[in-house]
């Protein structure tokens, strides 16, 4: 039987941080052996906010780069950049035409990405930006997205945008025009990571570590140096009660430290505080930066050397692209059938 076909993708703004890669990332290593996969550098949807073009050029390749040395293996699994493969956008482009604007202004996404920026300068995009997402997801026929809490609401929209138009535009009046009929689009399903997989800000332990998070040093990014990270760590908020704890609701940033430390030593999270629970703050942090150094070491020297060779890059891009091209245009070409083009 047909394998299951997983799409799922990261945006190129900035670098990829730990919560990209413990809420992500590592689980579509997993997924590579199971399931037919997409991975995709969603470059495209990074100029929903203001943008540099050449931090976007750069942001592509590192992240690009990163899945491969977070063990992303480009003979399972294709590995490509979204502005390479065309159907993006006119698939994006033929869904807005019939995706009501009130489903766009209700996504939670858009109200707190837009009240940031002053108002005559949210650009179109920042609304219409899920719409792409359905795009990147329906035109491989994708039954699975793994993707976190915060995106789900837009796989639901997805799987709207996605019924609506098989009901308007498939079957019989497909078929009429030459078509198969039935279904244009596979409908997808949201796929959760397990949890515990979400990592809090080193700033609160309340609000998600996010790319998009104005401070530096409230995230542990993939690249950063042992230096770095070790005093990120020493200088991430701490409370004033004794011992390590997890799941006290009081104590959001106990419970994402042990999180993190469960999540990089392997460790459950009951074997952690067992571990960590007489410890104070001062005996526990530089024991999370050892282990947070230590599980980031083989990726970020693995980096390294893919970051020596421009041209394996390239050859894996242009095969990803290549093989995300061929199925997106069979979906692409009965979009276009079916709604007269
Ligand atoms: P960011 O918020 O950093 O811009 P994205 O929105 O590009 O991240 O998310 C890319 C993927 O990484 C998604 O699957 C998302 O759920 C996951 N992810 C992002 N931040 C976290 C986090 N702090 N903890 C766990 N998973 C996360
Ligand atoms: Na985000």
């Amino acid at each position: 039987p047909r394998r299951q076909r997983v799409f799922s993708g990261v945006q190129p703004t900035g670098t990829l941080h730990l919560g990209n890669y413990l809420g992500a990332i590592r689980n579509w290593v997993k997924m590579q052996d199971l399931y037919d996969t997409f991975f995709c550098v969603v470059d495209m949807h990074a100029i929903t906010m203001p943008h540099e073009p050449r931090d976007l050029l750069e942001a592509t390749r590192k992240s690009a780069a990163l899945y491969l040395a977070s063990g992303i293996d480009p003979d399972k699994a294709a590995i490509f950049v979204q502005s390479h493969v065309s159907a993006h956008a006119e698939l994006a482009w033929l869904l807005q035409c019939y995706t009501p604007i009130g489903w766009l202004r209700r996504m939670i996404q858009f109200k707190e990405k837009s009240q940031k920026q002053n108002a005559e300068e949210v650009g179109a995009g920042l609304l219409t930006y899920p719409v792409l997402m359905a795009a990147d997801i329906l035109l491989y026929g994708t039954d699975l997205v793994p993707v976190g809490e915060d995106q789900r609401q837009h796989i639901e929209l997805a799987r709207d945008i996605a019924e609506r138009f098989n009901h308007k535009f498939g079957g019989s009046k497909w078929k009429k025009l030459g078509g198969r009929g039935g279904k244009i689009f596979k409908i997808p399903e949201a796929f959760m990571p397990p949890a515990g997989a979400r990592v809090m800000s080193l700033s609160d332990g309340t609000s998600k570590m996010s790319k998009s998070a104005e401070s530096d040093a409230s995230r542990i990014n993939l690249l950063d140096s042992p230096d770095v990270l070790a005093n990120k760590i020493k200088r991430a908020k701490t409370d004033a009660f004794r011992g390590l704890e997890w799941d006290n609701p009081e104590r959001p940033e106990a419970t994402n430290l042990v999180t993190i430390y469960s999540l990089v030593t392997g460790m459950s999270t009951e074997a952690a505080v067992e571990e960590l629970c007489d410890l104070s703050w001062g005996e526990f942090k530089p024991r999370l930066a050892d282990a947070v150094v230590a599980h980031l070491e083989p990726l970020q020297q693995r980096y390294k050397i893919i970051m020596d060779d421009a041209s394996y890059l390239d050859e894996v891009l242009a095969k990803g692209a290549d093989k995300a091209d061929d199925a997106a245009n069979r979906t692409l070409n009965n979009v276009r059938q079916a709604m007269g083009f």
